[in-house]
């Protein structure tokens, strides 16, 4: 992370917020430490808050000062055993009783995750300051902006998760309103993932610098993540307009690493539909199960409907019930629950959460009421539904969007703005579609979601051909 900075200035004024141990001060100092490094005096300024571990902090500080000493460079660090978000909210907003805020040109941070809710002290202090965010780690990092002074530099790691997602959309805009992207890394291993609420994350280190006018060009650049692996890094230059899409509302950070992604957003790119202009929508499942836990039944009994949850999926279908299935089968359907439940018909579903392991980023899943007999279903909150106004589709339109949304090309252009892990509606809403004819087409020809991936994909690429 000290490596990624562009030329460091003479006199550095460093942030480390919620420093730790002090790693990430220390190896930003040892490279400034280095003879041509051009640095003449440095002022470390760490936030931690967990008294357990300032010991440790104090140590690696004394250790910086000793190493900056021998090099005759200046060194000064003040240490805060105080909460960054409330302290340094307070300062950038101006509040009556705080000093005015301190500027920095060098921040480096590996900031806590944690969510916050809406009231929380956390939100309120965040708001103060224009940010609005749900999450410790963003809160972070939308401060870090506002204390860099223009051409200041951050380098940071944190969950990918910021990078798309209706909940960080107001982080994002603020972040690439005031900031420069100039590189991003992601890394593919579980080994490095963080936990949040029990999903694994991708993580991702970017730098960027403070100051509007953003570069025309990203560096871009991706490795395994695990220990000892440093030297496998591949690396590319991306176009800005490639990480973030011009005419994109939402502002995601696509990152690009895979080698399919270009010639998959060429094809993706010239194709004519929206979701809405199909007239379908994608929701997430309404059901949420520790809501309406007294409803729910380990099997289907009388006055119960399905309850479907991704674990049904097999191999492109539903397999209902799931006898030896950890989640329950059915949900009692009564004047509580109908409101949370969908007529039954055809629909489509994709998982929300998929694993490392599994190959592809979108499992779609065809729910043929066919194969499950019942009036109502409840779809758990951990799948997405596509449907045409709360009712099911028409056959040979969910056949094709069964094809399309599997299709390796699709995984190839979803990965490079999807964390590793989840699928959420909006990413679904936001794809470019084929038009309905072809959608149909692509259906009609499937005739059945049960057949091997490559004829899945030589199939929708002849469709898309067929109509560009
Ligand atoms: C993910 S750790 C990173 C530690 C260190 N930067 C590193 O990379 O090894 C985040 C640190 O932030 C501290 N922290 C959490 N909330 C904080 C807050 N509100 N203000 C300051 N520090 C905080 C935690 O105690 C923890 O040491």
């Amino acid at each position: 992370m000290a490596s990624l900075f562009d030329d460091l200035p003479a006199t550095i004024r460093l942030i480390d917020a919620g420093a730790g141990a002090g790693a990430l001060t220390a190896a930003l100092v040892y490279r400034a430490c280095q003879p041509d490094s051009g640095v003449k005096s440095i002022h470390v300024t760490a936030y931690e808050l967990d008294s357990q571990i300032l010991p440790a902090l104090r140590r690696t500080l004394a250790e910086c000062e000793a190493l900056c000493r021998n090099r005759r460079i200046p060194f000064k660090a003040s240490l805060h055993q105080a909460d960054f978000i409330q302290e340094m909210a307070g300062r950038v907003s101006g509040d009556l009783f705080s000093a005015t805020p301190p500027s920095f040109n060098v921040a480096i941070a590996n900031p806590p995750y944690k969510k916050i809710s809406t009231n929380s002290p956390e939100r309120l202090a965040l708001r103060s300051v224009g940010l609005e965010t749900s999450n410790l780690y963003t809160g972070f990092v939308g401060l870090l902006g506002r204390l860099l002074e223009t051409g200041g530099q951050m380098v940071a790691i944190t969950p990918r998760s910021f990078c798309n997602g209706p909940y960080f959309r107001p982080f994002r805009v603020d972040f690439l309103n005031r900031m420069s992207l100039h590189r991003l890394h992601v890394f593919e291993s579980r080994a490095a993932a963080f936990r949040d609420d029990g999903v694994l994350q991708e993580n991702i280190i970017f730098h960027a610098s403070n100051g509007p006018g953003q570069a025309p060009t990203v560096m871009v650049s991706s490795s395994r993540g695990e220990m000892g692996d440093s030297d496998s890094i591949t690396t590319k230059l991306c176009p800005f307009s490639e990480i973030i899409h011009p005419s994109d509302p939402e502002r995601f950070i696509r990152i690009p690493v895979n080698n399919g992604y270009p010639d998959a957003k060429k094809q993706l790119s010239g194709l004519p539909a929206s979701l809405a202009s199909l007239g379908l929508t994608v929701s997430t499942g309404r059901v949420v199960d520790f809501r309406l836990k007294d409803a729910l039944r380990p099997a289907p009994e009388r006055g119960t409907v399905p309850l479907l949850y991704p674990c049904h999926f097999n191999g492109g279908t539903v397999h209902w019930p799931k006898p030896d299935a950890r989640k329950p089968n059915a949900i009692l359907d009564n004047e509580t629950t109908r409101h949370w439940l969908v007529p039954s018909g055809i629909y489509l579903l994709t998982k929300r959460f998929t694993s490392k392991e599994e190959r592809r980023r979108l499992v779609a899943c065809l729910f043929d009421p066919a194969d499950v007999e019942a009036e109502w279903l409840g779809f758990e909150n951990h799948l997405n539904y596509f449907h045409a106004n709360g009712r099911g589709l028409d056959r040979a339109l969910a056949l094709g969007l069964f094809a399309y949304l599997n299709s390796t090309l699709v995984d190839q252009y979803f990965r490079c703005f999807s964390g590793h892990t989840q699928v959420n509606a909006t990413d679904l809403r936001t794809l470019p579609y084929p038009d309905q004819k072809t959608l149909e087409e692509m259906g009609c020809s499937l005739q059945s979601p049960g057949i091997p991936r490559e004829a899945l994909d030589q199939l929708v690429e002849k469709h898309l051909h067929g109509i560009q």
